[in-house]
């Protein structure tokens, strides 16, 4: 399966947050400019094991008079990312992308709902720039839920603070905003966004999106990103494919990587 590999070099690798970092990497200006959702898989460039390469979605993406620049925010959970949080200025990183189906955005909803736990904040990150700088979307127009465990692991509130105008910020243990689970906190404010005008896009755990599957019936237009473990992350080995609904309603599985990893949420079996 084609894939585009290119070498970009790491600008900036800050621990943000107690492991958390933001990394941004200077690539060759034919990188394409990534939809909202897309990834990256990304590894040391000369390491000579496959099985290193991680997907990351595009934090932000800005495109210079002879180059491209993207960022990502991750968290470090394992060998791939505790490697990566290793390198400094001036590395070299081996970068496919961008890859998969992003997200298919309705800007002209009245409401634009944004719901991200924990390092889901990444993708929809680009997504609240993107509405806000091409769809030109003003402030008022988007609400952005974000969940962390607490105020310690909140990352990526300063960036989105300059899309939105209402973020409402929820924690486990009360330390910053609501004590609250986030989906608990839009479930208090649904009844607020009529479904015909609302388009509702979140990013997260699991858990936290099999709650909003059972909160939202099929009259809401809501996109969610999967973030299965992966392996090859172009499609060929199909170690990532979840459960969902064809277009007959009719049970098939597809590949969170390649018809991912964004889906429809009405569309989505869990199992
Ligand atoms: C499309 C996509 C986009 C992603 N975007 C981001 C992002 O922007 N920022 C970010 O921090 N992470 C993101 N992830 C998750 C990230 O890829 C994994 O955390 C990473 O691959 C773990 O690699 P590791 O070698 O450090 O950990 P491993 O040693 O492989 O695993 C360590 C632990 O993390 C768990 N783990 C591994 N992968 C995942 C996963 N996909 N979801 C949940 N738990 C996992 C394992 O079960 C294990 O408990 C994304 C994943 C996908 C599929
Ligand atoms: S990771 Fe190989 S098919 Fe998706």
């Amino acid at each position: 399966m084609a894939k585009d590999i290119y070498i970009g070099e790491v600008s900036r690798n800050e621990e943000v947050r107690t492991d958390f970092f933001l990394m941004k990497v200077t690539l060759p200006s034919g990188f394409v400019e990534p939809k909202p959702g897309q990834f990256v898989m990304i590894r040391i460039a000369g390491l000579n094991d496959p099985f290193l390469s991680r997907p990351l979605s595009i934090y932000s993406f800005a495109r210079g008079r002879s180059n491209c620049t993207i960022e990502l925010l991750y968290r470090t959970v394992g060998k791939g990312t505790r490697i990566l949080a290793g390198l400094i200025k001036g590395s070299l990183v081996e970068i496919s992308g961008p890859l998969g189906e992003g997200h298919f955005v309705t800007p002209n909803t009245a409401n634009i709902i944004l719901i991200a736990g924990g390092i889901g904040i990444a993708p929809l990150s680009l997504l609240a720039q993107n509405l806000c700088r091409k769809a030109c979307r003003g402030k008022d127009a988007m609400t952005f839920y974000l969940g962390a465990q607490s105020a310690d692991v909140l990352v990526g509130l300063n960036r989105v603070n300059k899309y939105c105008g209402n973020i409402i910020v929820c924690t486990d243990d009360g330390s910053a905003g609501m004590k609250a689970l986030v989906t608990k906190a839009f479930q208090k404010d649904l009844k607020k966004y009529d479904p015909a005008d609302t388009a509702i896009y979140a990013c997260g755990p699991r858990p936290m999106i099999r709650v909003l599957s059972d909160m939202l019936g099929p009259e809401y237009f809501c996109q969610v990103s999967l973030e299965e473990r992966m392996a090859c992350g172009v499609g060929a080995c199909v170690g990532c494919a979840v459960a969902v609904k064809d277009e007959l309603g009719q049970k098939t599985y597809k590949r969170v990587c390649a018809d991912g990893p964004v889906f429809e949420l009405k569309d989505v079996i869990w199992e």
